[in-house]
């Protein structure tokens, strides 16, 4: 598929021609910040500038907070209360990247359910699809090893239950174990290490959002509708879309504004509301806390991964046929894992011949229970792991794998979509009305 046809940049003055022919940077600028986008697009299409902007936010404050943070066990936990109550403004930067991390995944919650409701992850876009997952599993890596930085209790405790997963795994997991935390316990070399990481993957991150970019910069964005922008001609191609700037700019960036006003009440009226009060206690391995509860953004995944204990009969099948070897906890493991996977291959198990979900009657249904059970799924993994908790985490874990490899599949072959419109004009005109001047240059 041929990109977008529209007019790209020429350079005209003595000047210019001459950084072209050597680096031909500006044109790139050019048509990233012009490239034609399609007009019809709705306010879910503003989560990636959100993922943006939060990525940086990140990356500045966290730079901050290293000139006074200290990687060593008996003096982790005083240089992040030094930060708090001797730095200059040091309890602001701290709250904001505290904070930010739950905005980031705010925004990728909204951002993955917007391209599996809308199909932006259907051909051609898997690419796309697939380096955002990579940069979903980055980020859960690098906001689990921020958050044992403080070295407070839950720190301390919830990298020896993450890291003790990778134990797991049938004869080699006790090494992975060791050679994960640098020893065969949580303690120096396992903070050093977690920092070193937690400062390079922001930066890999960055990268890769480039790459994220060029992917669907490429193929064209999706839209509402799922349909194509049209590559006929220049004149067709201007009937679908408006360029980025400054139309989706001036858009995106309205957006942003409400979103950061939220985010500056949370971070200026209730900056530990979504934190837990244990982890102002200092790292005391001889201390385990009474329940050990992950980050509300790795709820819905922590539940998957309780969910499967020895009494459910396909871990029983799965312990039995392999002698032992997949356990309970291992199965535990693989189901946390594999509901990532399942995830990332939706590009392939979708067999609808319609993108969009909004021409999808049946799917809706399915798909607005799969957001209910992340949900529910989220909910139930912050309850301790006893009475009707793990039942419905079975319940729920058992819908998520249902939805990407039974429902997705079979949907696609029994389902009677309706009739998209023809065109991305045809829809904007419907909603909008046909525009009667033309588009500001
Ligand atoms: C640091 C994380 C990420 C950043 C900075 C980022 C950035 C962006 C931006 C700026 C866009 C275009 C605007 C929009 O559609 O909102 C976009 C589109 C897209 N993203 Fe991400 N993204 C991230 C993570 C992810 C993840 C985790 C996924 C899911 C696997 C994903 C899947 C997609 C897809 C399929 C599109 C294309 C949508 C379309 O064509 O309209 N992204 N991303």
């Amino acid at each position: 598929m041929g990109g977008i046809p529209h007019d790209h940049y020429e350079p005209k003055t003595g000047g210019e021609k001459w950084l072209a022919s050597r680096l031909p940077i500006v044109g790139l600028l050019y048509d990233t910040l012009l490239i034609p986008t399609p007009k019809n697009l709705n306010w879910m299409w503003i989560w990636g500038i959100v993922l943006a902007f939060t990525l940086v936010m990140q990356i500045v404050t966290g730079i901050v907070l290293v000139m006074h943070y200290t990687p060593h066990v008996d003096m982790a936990f005083a240089s992040v209360e030094h930060i708090m109550r001797d730095v200059n403004g040091g309890y602001m930067i701290r709250y904001f990247h505290m904070n930010g991390a739950s905005l980031f995944f705010v925004a990728v919650y909204a951002h993955i359910f917007r391209g599996l409701y809308y199909g932006s992850y259907k051909a051609p876009r898997e690419v796309t699809w697939i380096i955002g997952m990579l940069m979903y599993l980055i980020m859960m890596g690098t906001a689990f090893m921020g958050y044992v930085l403080p070295w407070g209790q839950m720190s301390f405790h919830g990298t020896a239950v993450i890291t003790g997963l990778f134990g797991a795994i049938p004869f080699v997991g006790g090494s992975i174990q060791t050679w994960l935390l640098g020893a065969g316990a949580v303690g120096q070399p396992a903070l050093n290490r977690f920092f070193s990481l937690h400062y390079l993957l922001p930066f890999i991150l960055a990268g890769l959002t480039i790459v994220h970019i060029w992917a669907f910069h490429t193929t064209g964005n999706n839209n509402p509708t799922g349909v194509e922008v049209r590559r006929t001609s220049k004149e067709d191609a201007a009937k679908d879309t408006l360029p980025f700037w400054p139309y989706f700019v001036i858009k995106d960036l309205f957006a942003l504004c409400v979103i950061l006003v939220v985010f500056m009440a949370i971070v200026g009226f209730m900056p530990n509301y979504l934190g837990e009060a244990v982890n102002y206690v200092p790292a005391n391995p001889l201390a385990t806390p009474n329940h050990i509860v992950p980050e509300w953004y790795f709820l819905p995944f922590y539940a998957i991964l309780r969910a499967f204990t020895g009494d459910v009969w396909v871990v029983m099948f799965a312990d039995w046929i392999s002698f032992g070897i997949i356990d309970a906890k291992f199965f535990g493991v693989l189901a946390m894992f594999g509901a990532i996977a399942v995830m990332a291959l939706a590009p392939w198990l979708d067999t609808s011949s319609v993108r969009s979900g909004r021409y999808r009657p049946m799917f809706k249904v399915w798909f607005a229970l799969l957001c209910v059970d992340f949900v529910i799924l989220a909910w139930v993994g912050s309850r301790p792991a006893e009475g009707i908790y793990p039942y419905i985490a079975l319940i729920g874990a058992t819908y998520w794998f249902a939805y990407f490899l039974v429902i997705l599949p079979l949907l696609g072959v029994i389902e009677k979509p309706l009739t998209p419109p023809a065109t991305i004009e045809d829809d904007f005109n419907a909603h909008y009305g046909k525009p009667t001047g033309t588009p500001a240059e």
